[in-house]
């Protein structure tokens, strides 16, 4: 599944919205860039011409006002504001405005201080951090739509090769989509200071060719693994407090407080990108989950040598 993990970049678009919106930012560049290389040009042009030569001490005429070119640094300005104005809006109506095709995806992404949570309600899949979508062709499209909730603080879901940024608010639906076109593993992040542990709020978009994603979402939708041989572990988590914040679906825990478990085995990292998820980092991170991310909200559940053990034999269990 690691196969190629792609970096942040604004300038190398795979999805519709990010692609409309760096045609934008290229057209705005080069505006910019031309009122920047006439406005510079005139004013080397006027320092070299019109410098104090040693020959003359006279006062230069005294010019009052000039209508001409009055009306000219007036109107420039306001035919380019303009201009700007008017393609800027075209793109917001275009990104904002799609409707939803009949097999898009539909996903709800809810910010907590601070991790993702990322429910299909359609699907019956609540997950955690990683966004698994379908690629979108242009002969088959199949966009994602996001609802974006939070329920704590103001947190914003960037990723960068797929659209813009769209903030997560409490008490609000944001909605945004995603079309990506190539296979991949697309890095984002929270975009909006949300605590102090915002920088470690990751998020990877996992997008998959059609078929791997039907294979991950029937994974996802089955009931978490029972494995027998880790009954001990797995009593031990159903009688502590881990229940009370974590679901494992097909087990009395039911909290919602914290990630879904069901399938923690199948993500890529830990803490939200913290550490990758392997079994000596999630022994790590259950001795003391404030060592790797200090600040975060679950606390230190005081469990001996042996329970510790117990409990994360049962936890990579879960596939
Ligand atoms: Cu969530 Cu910054």
């Amino acid at each position: 599944m690691q196969s190629s993990v792609h970096l942040s970049n604004i300038f190398d678009p795979i999805s519709t919205p990010a692609q409309a919106i760096l045609e934008l930012s290229w057209l705005v560049l080069w505006i910019c860039a031309g009122i920047f290389v006439v406005v510079v040009g005139l004013l080397v042009y006027t320092i070299i011409r019109f410098r104090r030569r040693h020959a003359d001490d006279d006062e230069p005429p005294q010019v009052y006002g000039s209508t001409q070119i009055e009306l000219a640094w007036t109107v420039m300005p306001l035919l380019t504001v303009f201009v700007l104005f008017l393609v800027t809006t075209r793109t917001i109506k275009a990104v904002q405005d799609a409707v939803p095709s009949p097999d898009a995806v539909h996903v709800t992404v809810v910010g907590h201080q601070w991790w993702w949570e990322i429910r299909y309600p359609a699907l019956g899949i609540v997950t955690a951090n990683e966004l698994h979508v379908p690629v979108s062709h242009q002969e088959q499209p199949q966009p994602t739509f996001l609802q974006l909730q939070s329920v704590d603080v103001v947190h914003s879901f960037w990723v960068p090769r797929l659209a813009g940024k769209m903030d997560l608010i409490p008490n609000r639906d944001n909605h945004m989509w995603i079309e990506p076109r190539k296979p991949g593993i697309y890095l984002g992040q929270c975009a909006e200071y949300c605590g102090t542990q915002h920088a470690n709020m990751l998020l990877r978009v996992i997008v998959h060719a059609h078929d791997d994603f039907e294979r991950w979402v029937a994974a996802q939708q089955q009931p978490a693994v029972h494995d027998p041989s880790v009954q001990v572990g797995h009593d031990l988590f159903q009688a502590t407090a881990c229940v009370n914040c974590h679901t494992v679906r097909g087990t009395p825990a039911n909290g919602t407080f914290g990630p879904d478990l069901s399938h923690l085995m199948s993500r890529a990292t830990l803490g939200a990108g913290v550490v990758d998820n392997t079994h000596p980092n999630l022994r790590a991170w259950m001795r003391n989950p404030q060592h790797l991310k200090p600040g975060n909200l679950m606390p230190d559940m005081q469990l001996t040598p042996q329970e510790l053990e117990h409990i994360v034999a049962y936890l990579v269990t879960l596939h």
